[in-house]
């Protein structure tokens, strides 16, 4: 595998195996790589000849009190890991080879409507950072798919729309979540947890699974995700929010069937999200 600093020296890679007609996966990642994104990277092998993976740690996509200074940086050992994946190529730009008039001069990409509330709403201009890096990823790497988590399902309905939307011809593939034996999906702040903390946090993928059940058994929707909020302040989660949407995000209506649990929440310091995917009864 080979890794990549700079913009020209990818376009030239590219290049080389573009004429030669060979399909290109792109996993664009922050690094800190667990088996989430190895699931990412082998479902992009099966899509592809030549296979880029990306580590950039996008300041554009953190607020001021967000963990951007203190996200893991672990490259040596994100490198041996996608190498073992089969990752063909790894491009690690810094931030002003990306954006070089600065984050404040920088043009953004806002995708309007599906980033609004859930995360969007407590995480202001996240989704606006997401789709700028990504847009640029886009560009520059051009690939025919792009693999992303469906752990941020928000994040994965704003891709696909930005792609609609600016007419971008990747397919975009969902790749499910990948859990810890005891349930807890795997994320890089997972790392961030004490034991004690860590011990609680396959509480609120249980919490989904309880409500997802009495949800597919006819309880009501909003005794249910009142119930469920307290019993995770009960744990000691402090959510941002737990509700229930259609699949494409849109309010679920009496008409609605497939629909998805969407949480995220503070334990101590840490900020956790899930979903689990449902279908509710006639
Ligand atoms: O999901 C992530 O790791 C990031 O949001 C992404 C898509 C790599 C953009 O920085």
């Amino acid at each position: 595998m080979r890794t990549l600093r700079d913009i020209p020296a990818l376009r030239e890679t590219l290049d080389v195996h573009r004429q030669r007609g060979q399909r290109i996966a792109l996993v664009p990642t922050m690094g800190n790589l667990h088996a989430g994104h190895i699931a990412l990277v082998e479902t992009a092998r099966r899509h592809a000849d030549v296979l880029v993976a990306t580590i950039f740690v996008n300041p554009l996509q953190f607020g001021p009190s967000e963990d951007l200074d203190s996200y893991p940086r672990t490259l040596a050992d994100d490198q041996a890991k996608l190498a073992e994946a089969g990752c063909d190529l790894l491009f690690t730009p810094d931030t002003t080879m990306l954006y070089p008039r600065g984050l404040d001069d920088q043009t953004r990409v806002c995708v309007p409507d599906v980033s609004e509330g859930l995360c969007g709403g407590a995480r202001p201009g996240h989704f606006d950072g997401v789709s700028t890096v990504v847009s640029i990823l886009f560009n520059l790497v051009q690939p025919d798919t792009a693999c992303f988590g469906e752990k941020d399902y928000q994040q994965l309905a704003v891709i696909r729309k930005l792609v609609e939307d600016l007419h971008f011809p990747i397919k975009i593939v969902g790749v499910p979540i990948v859990r810890d034996e005891d349930g807890l999906a795997l994320s890089s702040r997972n790392g961030y947890l004490d034991p004690d903390q860590r011990a609680t946090a396959p509480r609120l993928y249980q919490t989904l699974c309880e409500l997802r059940d009495g949800l597919e058994a006819g309880e009501p929707v909003a005794t249910s995700l009142e119930a469920g909020l307290a019993r995770l302040r009960q744990y000691g989660f402090e959510p941002d929010y737990l509700e229930l949407r259609a699949t494409d995000l849109a309010p679920v209506t009496a008409a609605t069937r497939d629909a998805v649990l969407l949480v995220a929440t503070r334990l101590g310091p840490t900020r956790l999200i899930d979903n689990l995917t449902l279908t509710l009864p006639r």
